[in-house]
């Protein structure tokens, strides 16, 4: 588990960096914060760092946005806020972006499907505003700390 204290949003573009660089395994990042709290604001620095040139905007009604990077990488936008369940998710069939082995995929709202995330391959992201200030707390973890952060 890593804890950060991000007081502005441009330290997100330190933070983007440190976690590719040292989670070059993770292809799957679950974003979990209440609405506001900053996920694809965050989703944005970590497709900059990706090399995504496209403009990274919320899928809230589309469900997916698909990015590529220069290098032609797949990067899968997903927010499941509208989602009921896994099934749901199942039924419109896509979780076909999980099969392909060289795309990356961000989502908010993974609550909904958490089952069916790879374990090994996933990053768990919890972002944390604060109410009074603009100041985020973010902790990233793993698999088998996910299961038992709170
Ligand atoms: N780390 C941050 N510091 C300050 N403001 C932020 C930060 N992250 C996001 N914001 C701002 O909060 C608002 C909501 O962010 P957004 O990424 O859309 O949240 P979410 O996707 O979690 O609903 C945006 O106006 C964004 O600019
Ligand atoms: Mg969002």
């Amino acid at each position: 588990m890593e804890v950060f204290e991000i007081n502005r949003e441009e330290e997100l573009d330190q933070l983007a960096k440190y976690i590719l660089l040292n989670y070059p395994d993770k292809r799957f990042f679950a974003l979990y914060g209440p609405l506001g709290a900053g996920k694809t604001t965050f989703i944005k620095y970590l497709s900059k760092q990706l090399g995504v040139i496209d403009s990274v905007k919320s899928p809230t009604y589309t469900l997916a946005n698909m990015y590529k990077t220069q290098e032609g990488k797949k990067i899968y936008h997903l927010d499941l806020f509208r989602i009921k369940d896994s099934i749901e998710w199942l039924d419109i069939g896509i979780d076909d972006y999980f099969e392909d082995p060289n795309a990356v995929i961000f989502i908010e709202w993974p609550e909904k499907i958490v089952d069916l995330l790879p374990k090994d391959r996933t990053i768990f992201i919890h972002i944390n505003p604060d109410p009074d200030t603009q100041k985020r707390k973010i902790v990233i973890l793993l698999s088998d700390e996910q299961e038992n952060y709170a």
